[in-house]
């Protein structure tokens, strides 16, 4: 009895050990061994299947299973939900011959249920921190969703506000916008990717997508070999040195090479000397398009030049899946060159901890309390209050009393629900958005009365919908104070978003012209995605915030700002231009031979405006003024071993607790190539109580003054440089340096 008791148990021990080994390989082996041993058990058509990332969008529920059993599926897109992706994987795992699972991709950019602000608007915040959080909260639900790779950061650099994606990006500085591709990897990828609160990140566009010749989306890009390593690479780079998942090439053409198709830019730029290290997939169909593009004949062509160039996964076309085992075949590709594309997917799934278990991210429990929580709607309203940006406020118009009698909320956006989410959603739901309108109700006392009136229609970008204003004037001269809720609607900033027109679509300036004309307060809100050409709004408005496109909790935080509960601490992170004819305008430009500013003829002008944008990088009100004593520097000359410390002394001399994002730039004076004006090098986010004073330091390494030489190779050299520190990049708070050349 005993005995057979005993050998019971035995079985049982030894059937889960043998259980456990033929489901887990990954117990008994490293990753190489695995990866390898997999790879050498896989057809040519297997191998080519791990590449093929396929929408699931149109998919036809039988086939999808039958291709998924042949093995014809690495990766799957838009495929959302623990029960849905639970059924998809069960298939993977269960009846295809390798079990190889699959790897469900989605574009989670700025939240997946819980939408916070988009990119650009989260970079105003200047808060790295908050950026990560915000990163990991849209980790967290999406992975709670069985998603194992989001299609996020993106870190195209811009500085054209046409562009309808520069709302997907951190801003116009590459220094800057290096810090948050690091955050933002950082919060996706958190620190152990097999975690299944976290997903692998894609870095996107490979790269200088961001150049898009007037802002046309798609359009061809024009920079030259120093701009993409200055300005289009570092960021890439930060993402890399963060331990990026994967990269997404771009759609443009780097050198007239499109990215998809470019080795020097893939292999030798990418991977050798970025020392990438990943998995690199095309974005939307980009291997055909070579063919539309006219660099080659056919398919075949492009799927050559795309794997020789080193791309590794096909996004859709299913040009590889359908070509390559053939091309292979026939000679055309060797076999090693899939292995090496094909390792990377392995190696990806790998480190999802896909192999361990590959329902490890799929449970409805989890699913259910995570999405949406209270405390990602939490942490998701703090992000949105940070990221917004006070551009005026004379005579102290805001905040507002709570206890105003009358205030009118007034708007074509005073209601917005999706406009509020902006472009890419995701699973975000307008139902679950707070509008100003309704963030503004749940905020004053008992004793306010509301009044309301839309203003006029958003008739898409004509100026129309004029028939409301009068209504909404007269409603106006009934209250104490007018907020004013304008904008654009979710549609008209994201992918395919380009705009010539930056003025307020339909008949927004307008209404806006005819409320000032009250006499009453003009408190304008905005709900845009991109930087608008203000000028005329700004006249008009006695105080303006930027809100963006600020999220689930949005309204929540516009009302917060407007009643004083939050004290705005935003700053741009792109230049706001005073006309349309200014773009492209940015705070680090380079001087030319003729001078930038005066009355004379011959200056670098136009005839018709003036050169200074309406708002420069960097720049942000708060509901305090903050005093900037002077730079102070610990030595006036540095060598290549030493560093000097910069300390400057802020006060908060206003009545409110607030924080100040004090910010350091650089000049090199003479050097021998042309040098942009100021170059961001530094900056500390402070935190003030009133009357509070703090001294902030900062310390100048001799990295900070390196520069990218004639040879395209970083450099320094020795002579005098200019410190600036103030509160935006047209501070001219100044002292001088000298580098020596020791
Ligand atoms: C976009 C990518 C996106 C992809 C998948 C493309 O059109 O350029 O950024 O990730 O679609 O949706």
């Amino acid at each position: 009895m005993v005995n057979t008791k005993f050998s019971f148990i035995g079985f049982i021990i030894l059937f889960t050990i043998f259980a456990v080994s033929c489901t887990n390989r990954v117990k008994t082996s490293d990753k190489e061994e695995f990866v390898e041993k997999l790879l050498s058990e896989m057809t040519l058509e297997e191998k080519v299947g791990q590449m093929n990332l396929i929408p699931y969008e149109g998919s036809n529920p039988e086939e999808l299973r039958e291709r998924i059993e042949k093995g014809e599926v690495g990766a799957i897109l838009k495929s959302n939900g623990v029960a849905q992706n639970n059924a998809i994987q069960k298939i993977a795992v269960e009846s295809s011959r390798l079990k190889i699972p699959i790897m469900f991709q989605e574009d989670v950019i700025h939240g997946y249920k819980t939408i916070s602000p988009t990119p650009l608007a989260e970079s105003c915040s200047w808060d790295l921190d908050l950026i990560r959080q915000s990163a990991s909260i849209a980790a967290k639900e999406a992975a709670a969703s069985g998603i194992h790779l989001t299609y996020a950061p993106m870190v195209d650099i811009s500085i054209d506000p046409r562009w309808g994606r520069i709302l997907e990006a951190g801003g116009e500085d590459p220094y800057l916008g290096s810090l948050i591709a690091a955050a933002r990897v950082n919060g996706f990828q958190g620190t152990n990717l097999a975690d299944t609160n976290t997903v692998m990140a894609c870095v996107k566009h490979f790269a200088g997508y961001g150049a898009s010749l007037a802002g046309r989306d798609y359009n061809i890009i024009n920079f030259s070999e120093r701009e993409l390593v200055e300005t289009y690479l570092p960021p890439f780079k930060a993402a890399i040195d963060a331990g990026v998942g994967s990269v997404m090439c771009a759609y443009t053409a780097v050198n007239c090479i499109p990215a998809t198709a470019n080795k020097h830019l893939l292999t030798d730029v990418l991977k050798n000397q970025l020392g990438f290290k990943g998995l690199l997939m095309t974005d939307w169909n980009t291997i055909p398009n070579l063919v539309k593009i006219g660099v080659a004949p056919n398919d075949t062509v492009a799927a050559k030049m795309a794997l020789d160039a080193g791309v590794e996964m096909d996004m859709t076309s299913e040009v590889f899946i359908k070509l390559l085992p053939e091309m292979v075949r026939k000679g055309l590709v060797e076999e090693k060159v899939v292995d090496k594309a094909v390792r990377k997917v392995l190696n990806a799934k790998y480190d999802l901890g896909l192999f361990q278990d590959p329902f490890a991210y799929f449970s409805l429990e989890r699913e259910k309390n995570t999405l949406l929580c209270k405390q990602n709607l939490a942490e998701t309203k703090q992000i949105a209050l940070e990221s917004m940006v006070l551009l005026k406020n004379i005579q102290n118009t805001l905040p507002l009393n709570s206890n105003i009698r009358k205030l009118a909320v007034i708007g074509p956006f005073a209601k917005a629900k999706k406009d509020l989410m902006g472009w890419w959603w995701c699973k975000g739901m307008p139902e679950d958005v707070t509008s100003v309108y309704d963030g503004i109700s749940q905020t004053i006392s008992p004793k306010t009365e509301l009044l309301y009136a839309k203003g006029c229609d958003i008739d898409s970008f004509r100026i129309a919908g004029r028939e409301k204003i009068s209504e909404a004037v007269s409603i106006a001269q009934n209250a104490d104070a007018v907020v004013v809720v304008l904008g654009e609607e979710y549609w008209m900033s994201g992918e395919g978003g380009g705009k010539a027109s930056l003025h307020l679509p339909s008949a927004q300036e307008e209404l806006l012209a005819e409320l000032k004309k009250t006499g009453k307060p003009i408190i304008t809100v905005l709900i845009t995605g991109r930087p608008y050409v203000l000028t005329d709004v700004v006249k008009n408005s006695d105080a303006v915030l930027q809100a963006w496109m600020p999220g689930t909790t949005g309204g929540e935080a516009v009302a917060d700002i407007l009643f004083g509960k939050f004290n705005p601490c935003g700053k741009l992170t792109v230049t706001f231009p005073y006309h349309e004819g200014q773009v492209p305008i940015y705070y680090n430009y380079r001087l030319t031979s003729h001078d930038f500013n005066g009355k004379d003829r011959y200056i670098t002008k136009h005839l018709d405006i003036p050169n200074e944008p309406l708002f420069p990088f960097g720049f942000g009100l708060s509901y305090n003024h903050y005093e900037y004593g002077d730079i102070i520097l610990s030595k006036t000359t540095m060598s290549s071993q030493d560093s000097i410390i910069a300390s400057i002394k802020i006060t908060n001399s206003g009545y409110f607790e607030g924080t100040e994002v004090v910010q350091l730039y650089l000049r090199d004076n003479v050097c021998s190539i042309t040098r942009p004006v100021k170059e961001l090098k530094a900056f500390n986010r402070v935190s003030l109580t009133p009357g509070e004073s703090k001294t902030v330091d900062f310390k100048i390494s001799p990295d900070m003054l390196s520069f990218i030489g004639g040879d395209l190779k970083p450099t320094i050299e020795p002579g005098d440089f200019t410190l600036f520190i103030g509160e935006s990049s047209s501070s001219n708070e100044q002292i001088e340096f000298t580098f020596l050349n020791q």
